[in-house]
């Protein structure tokens, strides 16, 4: 993560790649102009020996070239593209690799603008979609592909987020791929929430890994940017959507994000060492009554999908507040003082956040309860600031809510 995919002695000797910041590049003759675009634009194979040439900030950039290679190095993927944000990777990798009148399936619950996506853009555009419960057993999704294809509109891509955000139920990627391949089906993981450091979806068979990368592999709350990792054949396809949709990363968001490598491991081992510290510390708490955190499973089903495919529980929390409602939860809320309140996760600040009205308000009221997102559930990013100061934060918030709970147990809403 410190130098791959990077070569001083094109740019002056720098130490660090420059940020590139420039729409257009110089072509030496016309003849290269036009084998330039040859390759771009797919009508002529590139030689072994010739480069793919630089042409126009929307279609490569170096600073996106260095981050592509360097970024297909956790997930062991042959290829990459970077993106104007996670819902750019997301959306132009949907529409790249799934025709109209083929279906996509999800587990849900998931982010809540992906959910939009599958439930309201894609459907509209004549994708159907079709959701199944995270944590379903891989015959369920099974299940669901033979409905669709029966109905002619056959299941072209199975996607997956695990962990569920902001529920932290996990979905068996190798059980899943393998039905969606059984089904002529591609499998795609949004793998956001643990990041390549603690999940890697392409070692356990999916075709195609997803990120928001404003989150741990930006990591510093301070850029938007998206990844999509996979063989060099469908990251070919995704990258002609993104060229033409104009959805690609610019060079700057792209330098920030090479910066921010260099340092993921350290940080999100650290915000994790926290959050298991604190996930544990939560569910001892009187005030709380549910913690979902990957590490405190202790048995079952879940327990046995975490083994198998994550080597870590990451740094997001979700728990729910005894006999709590949005009342309660809001109170909590406003009364962190550390720890802000604010959506979005993975940076070396702690956040937290309301996902029932902030992250998934699009999810009608009825929905949320089905898929677990109830009034009373918090969600939070746990950074790498001092543990003790997190605790001691979260210790003050919750002894508000407690105090109000014992008082005015009939005004609950
Ligand atoms: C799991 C997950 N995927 C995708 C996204 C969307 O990413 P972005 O905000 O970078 O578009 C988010 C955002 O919160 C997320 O949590």
């Amino acid at each position: 993560m410190m130098t791959f995919g990077y070569r001083p002695e094109l740019s002056e000797g720098a130490v660090k790649p420059p940020v590139f910041l420039t729409s257009t590049f110089v072509f030496r003759t016309a003849e290269e102009g036009k084998e330039y675009f040859s390759y771009a634009y797919g009508l002529a194979e590139r030689a072994p020996d010739r480069p793919m040439g630089l042409i126009y900030s929307r279609l490569n950039n170096p600073d996106l070239d260095i981050l592509e290679h360097r970024m297909n190095l956790w997930d062991e993927a042959e290829a990459s593209a970077a993106f104007a944000s996670g819902m750019a990777a997301i959306s132009t990798s949907m529409l790249a690799l799934v025709p109209v009148g083929h279906a996509i399936v999800f587990s849900r619950p998931v982010y809540g603008g992906t959910d939009y996506l599958l439930e309201h853009l894609l459907p509209e555009l004549g994708i159907p979609t079709r959701e199944v419960a995270a944590g379903a057993e891989p015959g369920e999704f099974g299940r669901v592909c033979d409905e669709l294809e029966a109905a002619g509109t056959p299941c072209r891509l199975v996607f997956l987020e695990t962990p569920a955000n902001p529920t932290m139920v996990l979905t068996d990627i190798q059980g899943v791929s393998r039905v969606a391949h059984e089904h002529g089906a591609l499998c795609a993981v949004d793998n956001t929430l643990l990041g390549p450091l603690y999940q890697q979806p392409l070692a356990n068979d999916a075709d195609l890994v997803l990120y928001s990368a404003t989150k741990y592999l930006g990591g510093h709350s301070d850029l938007v940017a998206g990844v999509a990792l996979g063989s060099e054949e469908l990251i070919e396809r995704i990258k002609l959507y993104r060229t033409i949709l104009g959805s690609m990363l610019d060079p700057h968001s792209a330098w920030l994000l090479l910066r921010s490598l260099e340092t993921a491991k350290l940080r999100m081992t650290c915000a994790c060492k926290n959050a298991e510290r604190i996930a544990r510390w939560l569910s001892a708490h009187p005030a709380v009554a549910r913690v979902n955190f990957p590490s405190l499973l202790r048995s079952g089903r879940q327990k046995e999908i975490y083994d198998a495919q994550c080597t870590g529980p990451g740094a997001l929390i979700s728990f729910e507040l005894h006999d709590a409602g949005e009342r309660q939860a809001f109170r909590f809320l406003n009364s962190v003082r550390l720890i802000k309140l604010a959506v979005s996760l993975g940076g070396t600040e702690s956040l937290v956040e309301h996902p029932a009205t902030m992250t998934h308000a699009d999810v009608p009221p009825d929905e949320q309860l089905a898929i677990g997102i109830t009034p009373g559930l918090v969600r939070l990013s746990v950074g790498i600031e001092h543990p003790d100061d997190l605790i001691a934060d979260l210790d003050q918030a919750l002894a508000l809510v407690s105090t109000e709970v014992l008082q005015e147990p009939l005004a609950r809403v």
